[in-house]
């Protein structure tokens, strides 16, 4: 018998679902009727469970909350075409959270542990994944430090807990983002690239700062001297510049976005041209200024393809084209939908399909 099909499933007896508007869903505002559990001590992982979405016992000395051995993960489940379930590119997200635990000292999740907890879970609570174009079944794993104690140490103990949301798109219309020039998100050699949740609560006093100034977002620069852009933060970025897409190199600082390496691999297969490099502030500023960059986005499994409307560089406002119909990122965003729906040739292996 494989793992997911011996996870037990405590069902819920009072399901929310009639009362979701799927017409209206937003980003995160609800989560789904169960949520999967496991717990780790003396050494490894217990046999997970699902059960209701609801609080957990826990105690207010538990480590992650005083020193954030916390962890997480984004992932989507799609309908498809064919009526099958598809969770978008599992095993590199498995990859990417077992390094981001690796960074914080937590125990790695075995492929088969993950691949049956998401399996079971997006099969419990298969109603709630949206049918709209556009909409889908956003998935949080998350680890976290459970043991209780004051002191500091690597914890003993942990949680791996799969939420389930019904989610639309991540922003409403084109952002506006501001070029930081006096906070840091991540510094080489810190943990920028792991997805840990002290990197997006560091990064809210300035991105609140940013929102009093009219901007959704800012786009992270640098440690050292504000002069490279290295992400947003919720999304990888990406320019078109000179007819090339061109990205922030990966480092220690920036996100491994899986939509970033998606992006990446179906441009070079739409014959387009991909710069994976330090990119300058100069250079994107001259760029905007000589109408070379013709295009800007955010990439990311919330954010998909997100097209930026505005980018503040030293308090100066430069507009973007709006996105038409031959954009690169228009062109881009279709072939993954066409992809991930089941109507365009897998070619990668990227789909998980839950039968
Ligand atoms: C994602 O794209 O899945 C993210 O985790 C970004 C944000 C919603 C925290």
């Amino acid at each position: 018998m494989t793992l997911t099909a011996s996870i037990p499933v405590k069902r819920t007896t009072q399901s929310r679902l009639s009362t979701i508007d799927f017409s209206n869903l937003g980003f995160g505002n609800y989560i789904s009727d169960h949520m999967l559990v496991a717990k780790y001590d003396k050494g490894q992982w217990q046999e997970p469970q699902i059960i209701p979405y609801g609080d957990l016992m826990l105690s207010p000395a538990m480590l992650s909350l005083h020193y954030g051995q916390a962890v997480f993960e984004g992932m989507k489940a799609f309908h498809m075409k064919d009526g099958n379930i598809n969770i978008f590119r599992v095993e590199r997200h498995h990859k990417r959270l077992n390094r981001s635990l690796a960074r914080m000292c937590m125990p790695a999740i075995s492929e088969e542990l993950f691949v049956a907890g998401l399996e079971a879970i997006v099969k419990t609570d298969a109603d709630w994944i949206p049918r709209d174009d556009g909409s889908s079944l956003y998935i949080r794993p998350v680890v976290f430090a459970s043991e209780a104690k004051l002191g500091v140490k690597v914890a003993d103990q942990y949680l791996f807990v799969i939420l389930t949301s019904p989610v639309g798109p991540y922003f409403s219309k084109p952002v506006r983002l501001k070029v930081e020039l006096e906070y840091v998100r991540a510094a080489e050699g810190g943990t920028g690239y792991a997805k840990c949740a002290g990197n997006y609560g560091g990064a809210f006093y300035p991105t609140q700062q940013a929102r009093e100034q009219g901007f959704d977002q800012v786009i992270w620069t640098d440690a050292k001297e504000h002069n490279y852009i290295d992400e947003s933060g919720a999304m990888n970025i990406m320019f078109v510049l000179d007819n090339k897409l061109v990205t922030p190199a990966l480092s220690s600082s920036i996100l491994d976005g899986v939509t970033r390496n998606t992006i990446i691999t179906l441009a070079k297969d739409l014959g387009v041209v991909v710069e994976e490099r330090k990119v300058s502030v100069e250079e994107i500023e001259k760029g905007l200024q000589n109408k070379k960059l013709t295009e800007a986005f955010g990439a990311g499994t919330a954010a998909v393809v997100s097209p930026i409307a505005t980018i503040n560089i030293h308090g100066t406002d430069y507009h973007l084209p709006p996105v038409k119909e031959d954009s690169f990122q228009l062109r881009v965003k279709n072939a993954l939908g066409e992809i991930r729906k089941g109507t365009a040739p897998d070619k990668y292996n990227w789909n998980h399909i839950v039968k």
